[in-house]
């Protein structure tokens, strides 16, 4: 059945969601406060790089059943499920910051003339859909709002990158609240996802729902969040060891992935995880729990491997170059990952920070990325080749699948120096070492130095 549905905050969720609802069907509002982003999405354009998203949106407006605006009462007049997408940075103090979802609340609440669920796709902290519906009706200074308004959780685990295609084919929908008129309004809005009988829909079998109570829901995205970013810890800390032994983790990962109780996938060794999710939302779950007396020990460490994961390449930098001031580097790839254009917590920008301040000079390289934040001395080249022209070392900081199938010899050609550092452990040693480069990754034993195990990956 077809649903009219606000979405606020039309970032990189957002959007993703107001392009795929009115995809499976629904007439879709989104509201945007930027300016510049409301221009472009109202011209059918993501306001960020997202594959397959353009198009979507594009279609939606179309067909008439997707539009933005920045005028909170024509969404609210037009919607009776509202999605709520702002951003939940870090404050200072580890906390979520709901300055924004604060702002939002205020702003919607004058305009609840009908019945309204907001729906909090936002990583909130737990007990936050109580909250906002405090928020609204205290805004909206009108007792009778109360029972006009019904407040929900939905938590988004899509990944930038493939954002499309994990909105429209999750391994889950999980709907929180707790009122179960507002657990079945959802429920049928995500209909066509859940029997994937949307338009184009390529998967087969049922999508599972995981219905639950406001509390529980959001407490899955934070945990989801947690246990991901653990096993990314995990691997990292056992790529120290194996660098210790001299074993190798990409053959321990696979080894250990096999087992279906552990699963292949979040075990890449490397820089550690970027983005605005993994380090806000864990950090979240630490600082609250340290308000709450208790010391969340395992995700502390979680945060500290990561943390130490963007010191290693300046470590191996320096015990290879030995001092960095006047040294030329090259970074291959910007993003926190492939796919996407999000700068959010990359990594790549940390290790730029660092080898500055140690003095050195910086060219970059990314295939999205084409302008960095101001202050930041950083000279954007226009191919990986260029990038490399007189580097010392080049440091892959990103795996996209454009730096697979370089010209190592060219890049080796392109460079001073002769150390390649894999920061994704993407690259084959062998081939970046037959170019004539000094192939480092992570955790890796690179071939000739010892005995390799005998595993075949390819089973
Ligand atoms: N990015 C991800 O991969 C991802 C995945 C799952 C969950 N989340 C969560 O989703 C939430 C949003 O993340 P994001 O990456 O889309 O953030 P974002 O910063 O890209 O988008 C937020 C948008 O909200 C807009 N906005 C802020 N205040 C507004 C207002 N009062 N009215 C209208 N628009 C307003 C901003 O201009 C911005 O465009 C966060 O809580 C995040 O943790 C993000």
């Amino acid at each position: 059945m077809t649903k009219r549905v606000a979405v606020i905050g039309s970032g990189y969720v957002g959007t993703v969601v107001s392009a795929c609802l009115a995809h499976i069907g629904h007439n879709v509002i989104g509201v945007e406060s930027d300016n510049a982003k409301l221009e472009l999405l109202r011209d059918g354009r993501a306001p960020f790089y997202e594959r397959n998203l353009d198009q979507l949106l594009e279609a939606g407006r179309q067909a008439g059943r997707l539009g933005f605006t920045s005028d909170m009462a024509l969404a609210m007049d037009e919607s009776d499920l509202v999605f709520i997408c702002v951003g939940t940075p870090s404050r200072p103090d580890g906390k979520a910051d709901m300055s924004a979802m604060l702002e939002v609340a205020q702003a919607a609440a004058p305009h609840v003339k009908h019945p309204h669920t907001f729906i909090n796709k936002s990583t909130v902290p737990i007990g936050s859909g109580r909250w906002l519906s405090s928020v609204i009706e205290d805004a909206a200074g009108d007792p009778r709002v109360t029972k006009l308004v019904r407040v929900a959780s939905n938590p988004e685990f899509l990944r930038e990158g493939t954002a499309v295609s994990d909105y429209l084919h999750p391994d889950r929908v999980v709907i929180g609240a707790d009122d179960p008129a507002s657990l079945d309004d959802i429920v049928e809005l995500y209909q066509p996802v859940l029997d994937q009988s949307f338009p184009g829909s390529d998967q087969r079998g049922p999508v599972p729902l995981v219905k639950t109570d406001l509390m529980t829901a959001e407490m899955i995205k934070y945990a989801a969040n947690a246990f991901l970013a653990t096993k990314i810890s995990f691997a990292n800390e056992m790529a120290r060891f194996c660098d210790l032994m001299g074993a190798d983790i990409q053959t321990v990962t696979a080894g250990i992935g096999l087992d279906q109780r552990i699963g292949p996938r979040f075990l890449n060794a490397g820089l550690g995880w970027g983005g605005s999710c993994f380090t806000k939302d864990v950090l979240a779950m630490v600082t609250t729990a340290a308000e709450y007396g208790y010391q969340a020990r395992l995700l502390e460490a979680t945060l500290a491997i990561n943390n130490d994961q963007r010191h290693l390449v300046v470590e191996r930098l320096l015990r290879h170059l030995k001092n960095l001031r006047g040294a030329r580097i090259a970074l291959l790839g910007l993003s926190y990952k492939p796919g996407t254009d999000d700068l959010r917590d990359s990594p790549a920008l940390d290790i730029a920070t660092q080898v500055i301040e140690y003095g050195a000079f910086v060219s970059a390289y990314d295939p999205v990325v084409k302008a960095l934040p101001a202050g930041l001395p950083v000279r954007i080249a226009s191919d990986a080749y260029a990038a490399a022209e007189g580097a010392d070392a080049v440091v892959v900081a990103t795996e996209w699948p454009q730096f697979i199938d370089l010209d190592f010899a060219r890049l080796r050609s392109a460079m001073k120096g002769e150390l390649l550092f894999d920061g994704r452990n993407c690259l084959s040693p062998t081939i970046v070492g037959a170019a004539g480069l000094v192939y480092e990754g992570v955790g890796r034993r690179v071939p000739g130095s010892a005995r390799r195990l005998a595993i075949d990956l390819r089973a």
